[in-house]
């Protein structure tokens, strides 16, 4: 059996606990993760007791509820609250989801609420995305096409624009990403699902005129083929799309060309 060494300093301790006094009767904890870098030290986990009755039903209604009402200095990312922003991505009860459209009344028990997995934390639940949005800038995620367009726009077929469907969606939470053993252990060269699906959704655009370019840079040990199907990505992501299947569909076109 393999043994793993956690880093000094990396196992959250028992935090502070806040008990809920008002005498209500619907409570539920919320253990959640926090860490200062002003402070240093281990992490630690909060506990926040609710009054369900007078919080909205979701995950994040409870963080916003804590973040207003209990500890001020809470820190999260959130901004459409209704799953098209991305931002409120965390690892609750034990799976990456989005705060938002997390209903309170699906968790058994006490909520977990710990930031994505395997991203460096700059405060709190805010991890550093430097790492993933640069990956998602070197494909290029943009039609590239020197033939001037016919008319004024470059149209598809509604064949053609099918084929987008379960790709334009992504709204790059990257719940899948860190969801993936070969991103933890290969992040820093392995482009990560919800980046290689939208490679795939460039690739497959009737309109872009660089797929051979494109393939040519994904052909690579790491960027691409350090994926091994292990298929978390797809069970985690909120938006019920594909990324293994992306992931499959661009080492098939690299596979026919050779
Ligand atoms: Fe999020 Fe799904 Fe896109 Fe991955 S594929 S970044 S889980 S929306
Ligand atoms: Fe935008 Fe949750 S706040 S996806």
């Amino acid at each position: 059996m393999v043994q793993f060494t956690l880093p000094a300093g990396s196992s959250p301790v028992k935090g502070n606990d806040h008990k809920n006094e008002t005498g209500a009767s619907n409570l539920r904890k919320f253990h959640v993760y926090r860490y200062d870098p002003d402070v240093g030290g281990n992490p630690q986990i909060d506990t926040f007791e609710l009054d369900l009755d007078t919080c909205g039903p979701m995950v994040l209604d409870a963080m916003i509820k804590i973040k207003d009402e209990i500890d001020a200095t809470l820190t999260f990312r959130r901004s459409c609250r209704e799953g098209v922003c991305g931002s409120c991505s965390f690892n609750i009860d034990g799976v990456n989801t989005l705060a938002c459209t997390k209903p309170i009344a699906e968790i058994k028990g006490d909520v977990k609420i710990y930031p994505l997995p395997h991203m460096p934390v700059i405060k709190d639940l805010v991890c550093d995305l430097n790492q993933p949005y640069a990956q998602y800038a070197a494909v290029e995620p943009w039609i590239k096409a020197d033939t001037p367009p016919p008319n004024r726009e470059r149209l598809q077929s509604p064949e053609e624009r099918a084929k987008l469907d379960g790709l334009w969606e992504c709204i790059l939470c990257f719940c899948c990403q860190t969801s993936c053993p070969s991103y933890w252990w290969n992040g820093d060269r392995f482009y990560g699902s919800a980046v290689l699906l939208q490679a795939d959704r460039w690739v497959q655009d009737s309109r872009d005129e660089a797929k051979g370019e494109r393939l040519s840079e994904l052909n690579d040990s790491y960027k691409l083929f350090r994926c091994h199907t292990i298929m978390n990505c797809t069970a985690a992501c909120p938006k019920s799309l594909n990324p293994g299947q992306s992931v499959a569909h661009l080492k098939a076109e690299i596979a026919k060309r050779e």
